[in-house]
């Protein structure tokens, strides 16, 4: 996609169309509406006073022209009320009325800086979240459709319009960063809706690879012998079921002082889960494609963290498998030795996830962190408690949990905490080994990070659960459905607030 920026007014314009917003209940229009509705003779308002337009949140109206201004066409938005517009009513505005635009079949339009200079919302900000907005929204994933491909509609350029006096350096700005946010989420996206036959843990190594080459990262995969002998008891008892070899992938960023701790992002990266022995029902198996949506979010944020390059050093880890049942597969029952030493009793081989991050988290200890964060599409009780709005978050450092909350207020991917008081402990006491890998009917989500906490020592630590929040069913404004590439907004956001020191 080409975003463009330029200096011009919106009523000269030469464009396919041009999107103008309105505020819900306003009497009075945003500038650019305003100069564009009095080269339009009054039309927009009088929609408004008709009230066939109101502004509410994302309403769409699109106007045909007949040459009363160069644009062809007028694609009206609601933003909602001026008191409450947010940089988050922008980008759901934006994909929005990107993909009406698509749908008309129009290849390219033009739009000035909306909800700029209410609520303290800058140009730059303005600028971003039009970009993330849009990128998001026009996503789609057609990587398998052989058939008709001609009718996929696609919109091929963008045009950023700021007034003849306005601050250009600020828009291309936040435009840059909007792009490198959204393309960044769409990798992950693609990551996670392709199938697994595809994305192995080989191919996810192979991503990883192709991004430290491009941005100057450093990569190491951490193969199966190196794994045993490091005493990875808990990673490779998930990957005996299956003939895809596991990868333990590393990728480091050094944007911080030499001295300074890093951060580490840790993403559950089950390629495909099947449940193992405890195999799961058929019903939606398939989608267990994305049990590596963590470990793609790791990729997607430490690729977008290269290109912005923030000033923080980050370490990023995926724990790489397919959880398979076989002759060779792990048992209900059976005990694996983590690489922290501790015992771990088998219950549920469908509770593969803990497993992984056990060693993952382990691992990452060596760094000595000043923060831990792990992603992982962990439980299935989140989205019971959650539902699909809201991440869970879970973790040791109430310090950092809401720092990654108040990332998420304001990049959109909002976060819910949950208690991990030590009473959770208790239901994942083993009576053979250190612990049991479940922890019964109650509270799934939580005894699922109580276990992880057992392998995570003194660091400050935070979990997130985005089994809910990783798929949607439905298409939402700047979300198409599938793959949502939930988590690379929230921990750039985070590493930004630290970058700036405030962190
Ligand atoms: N990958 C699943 C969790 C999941 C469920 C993600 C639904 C996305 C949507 C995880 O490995 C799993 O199977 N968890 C079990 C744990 C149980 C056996 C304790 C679950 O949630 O049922
Ligand atoms: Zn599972
Ligand atoms: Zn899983």
């Amino acid at each position: 996609m080409d975003v463009k920026i330029k200096k011009g007014k919106i009523e000269e314009e030469a464009a396919e169309a041009i999107v103008l917003s309105h505020f819900e209940g306003e009497k009075s229009l945003p500038e650019e509406t305003a100069a564009a509705d009095r080269a339009l003779g009054g039309q927009i308002r009088g929609l408004i006073a008709s009230g066939e337009f109101t502004g509410k949140p994302n309403q769409l109206l699109m106007l045909h022209l007949r040459g009363e201004i160069p644009a062809k066409r007028v694609l009206l938005v609601g933003l909602g009320k001026k008191k409450e517009v947010s940089p988050e009513k922008i980008r759901q505005a934006m994909g929005s009325a990107s993909r009406r635009v698509r749908d008309a079949g129009i290849k390219s339009f033009s739009t000035p800086l909306h909800g700029r200079g209410q609520n303290k919302i800058s140009t730059s900000e303005s600028a971003q979240a039009i970009v993330e907005g849009c990128l998001l929204g026009l996503y789609q994933f057609t990587a398998y459709r052989t058939e008709k491909r001609d009718e996929i509609k696609t919109v091929e350029q963008i045009t950023l319009l700021d007034r003849p006096e306005g601050k250009i350096a600020e828009v291309a700005g936040g435009s840059r960063c909007g792009q490198i946010l959204a393309e960044a989420v769409n990798f992950v996206r693609d990551l996670c809706n392709h199938p697994s036959n595809v994305v192995t843990p080989s191919r996810l190594a192979e991503e990883a690879r192709t991004i430290a080459k491009e941005f100057g990262l450093t990569c190491r995969v951490i193969e199966k012998d190196e794994a045993e002998s490091l005493g990875m008891g808990a990673f490779l008892g998930v990957a005996r079921g299956s003939l895809e070899p596991p990868k333990f992938i590393i990728l480091e960023y050094t944007g911080g002082k030499k001295k300074e701790p890093p951060v580490v992002i840790v993403g559950k990266s089950i390629t495909f889960d099947s449940g193992g022995i405890s195999i799961k029902p058929a019903e939606k198996m398939e989608q267990m494609k994305t049990d590596m949506s963590g470990g793609a979010t790791v990729l997607g944020t430490m690729k977008a963290l290269a290109q912005l390059q923030l000033p923080v050093s980050v370490i990023g880890i995926l724990p790489a498998t397919e959880n398979m049942p076989s002759g060779t597969a792990v048992k209900p029952g059976d005990v694996v030795r983590a690489m922290s030493g501790k015992t771990i009793e088998v219950i549920n081989t469908d509770a593969e996830g803990r497993m992984i991050l056990a060693d993952a988290l382990a691992y990452a200890a060596r760094y000595k962190p000043s923060a831990l964060v792990d992603l992982a599409t962990l439980t299935g009780a989140c989205v019971v408690a959650l539902g699909t709005h809201a991440t869970g978050v879970m973790g040791t450092s109430p310090k950092l949990i809401d720092r990654l909350k108040a990332a998420g207020e304001h990049c959109g991917e909002r976060l819910w905490e949950l208690p991990l008081w030590d009473e959770y402990q208790e239901q994942i006491k083993s009576d053979v080994a250190d612990m049991k890998n479940v922890g019964g009917r109650g509270g799934g989500a939580i005894t699922a990070a109580a276990f992880l906490q057992k392998f995570t020592g003194d660091i400050p630590w935070a979990h997130l659960d985005i089994a809910g929040t990783s798929w949607n069913d439905e298409a939402r404004p700047y979300t198409p459905k599938g793959a949502t590439g939930v988590g690379v907004r929230l921990l750039i956001q985070w590493l930004t607030e630290m970058g700036r020191g405030r962190a």
